[in-house]
């Protein structure tokens, strides 16, 4: 459970905006700061429909508490650029440097147990929003400064960092509130999908390998130019010829690997899988219950309230392990993509789709041409493990224990979801979770 609890902590997601490379440090100056306020804000706009009470529910053990990833966050910048670069410093809370760490040992300091994040009843909300405070108007001044490279690259990571947490932090709440005897709606707005065009048929698209490259081409020079560690060095790697579908798994698809007794048949799974669905006694989705006043025999709980899976049957399947997609795979007599072959197909296409900036708050159908889906709705589930690309380093200092030190015994996903902040997401971004996690938005693409 470390390894979860670690993944959750660093998140998903990508990068911010482009920023224009080769600007002068004026320039760069205005637009660092005004990427910091949208960030920023973005994260306490996502805060304010719930709760100080919604606040502090922590209900599973990926999860943790709204109120903790707003502090958390902003302990980033206190931590990693405040301290270490503005001379004399006067911390908020000397208290929080420890208290609000998730996992970097490297700081020497005990860092609170993640299942007791949920305890935190002091400090308060309102101490939480002032401390989010205290460090916006410290980093609006030394970002005014004209501040240096190092700085600038801390400051970067810092607000993708953030960005993780926001993705993460509705996932959260999701839990939180399925959890809640009274499943309480994080947005009530019903789901208004077009029906007027059919979902696309589900299709394949040919691919004739070969040498390609991979990872992300970081400009070392231009401190502005983000990616994080583990999507580097770009490098080659040699693709025999593949096909992948040209859109997501659907409910309706994976409705009929379920009545064809999928979660009953061991010949589809892997060992630690099938050991898991026996353990945790699998036999659907993690957010699908039995509704016998669904025509299905399902319901479905969102970030918009329960809904029957009847109205969702066109939607891609989410919120399954990797087991559960390999599982599909094979029944189907396919495979899962490996991540190059989802990077060379994905860097052809610009990040676009059901992103959080739709609102949707939910994977959406496909209802158009070409291979659809690739960014946003659901992070797709990938065939290959989570290792450092051919050359890689981590980060210098304890930064490197931001991606490096989880390189074992996790699955590569890919793509983002529907509650990936727009910017932050690429071909080359490389999220990655143990198998058996199912509180995230995933899903299948199927490759042969
Ligand atoms: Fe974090």
């Amino acid at each position: 459970m470390a390894q979860t609890s670690a993944a959750a902590e660093r998140g998903q997601g990508g990068g911010l905006q482009a920023v224009r490379s080769g600007a002068g440090s004026d320039m760069r100056d205005t637009d660092i700061r005004s990427q910091y306020k949208a960030v920023r804000s973005a994260t306490s706009a996502l805060a304010a429909s719930i709760s100080a009470e919604d606040q502090m529910v922590q209900s599973c053990p990926e999860a943790s508490p709204m109120k903790w990833h707003q502090a958390h966050t902003t302990w980033f910048f206190e931590t990693f650029v405040l301290r270490p670069f503005v001379k004399d410093y006067k911390p908020f809370r000397e208290e929080f440097r420890w208290l609000f760490n998730s996992y970097y040992n490297s700081l020497g300091e005990e860092i609170p147990e993640k299942s007791l994040r949920s305890a935190f009843s002091r400090p308060s909300l309102d101490e939480v929003l002032a401390f989010r405070t205290y460090i916006d108007r410290a980093m609006d001044r030394f970002l005014s400064s004209g501040i240096d490279e190092e700085a600038t690259r801390r400051t970067v990571l810092g607000l993708n960092h953030e960005q993780q947490h926001q993705e993460l932090a509705l996932t959260d709440i999701k839990h939180a509130f399925f959890s809640n005897p009274l499943p309480p709606s994080y947005k009530a707005a019903p789901f208004s999908d077009d029906m007027e065009l059919p979902v696309s048929k589900l299709g394949w698209h040919r691919f004739i390998g070969g040498l390609i490259e991979i990872g992300h081409p970081l400009q070392a020079a231009d401190p502005l130019d983000f990616c994080f560690d583990n999507e580097t060095p770009r490098h080659k790697v040699y693709l025999e010829p593949f096909q992948i579908t040209n859109r997501e798994v659907t409910c309706r698809e994976y409705l009929e690997f379920m009545a064809d007794e999928g979660y009953t048949r061991p010949e589809f799974w892997l060992s630690e899988g099938w050991d898991s669905v026996k353990q945790a006694g699998w036999q659907a989705p993690l957010y699908w219950r039995r509704d016998a006043g669904d025509k299905t025999g399902w319901r479905v709980f969102t970030l918009r309230g329960w809904h029957g899976l009847s109205a969702l049957l066109d939607t891609p399947v989410c919120h399954i392990s990797f087991f559960e997609a390999d599982a599909f795979a094979r029944w189907k007599g396919c495979r899962l993509p490996t991540e190059a072959e989802w990077e060379s197909v994905a860097s052809q296409t610009p990040p676009r789709g059901n992103l959080l900036d739709t609102g949707g708050l939910h994977p959406a159908a496909a209802r158009g041409g070409g291979v659809e889906q690739l960014f946003g709705d659901c992070w797709e589930w990938t065939a290959s493990a989570y290792t450092g690309y051919p050359g890689y380093k981590a980060l210098p200092g304890a930064l490197g224990e931001y991606n490096g030190k989880f390189m074992s015994g996790q699955m590569i996903l890919r793509g983002g979801s529907c509650v990936t902040p727009p910017g932050h997401i690429r071909a080359t971004y490389r999220n990655f979770f143990p198998p058996a996690t199912r509180w995230q938005f995933t899903g299948i693409r199927l490759a042969s």
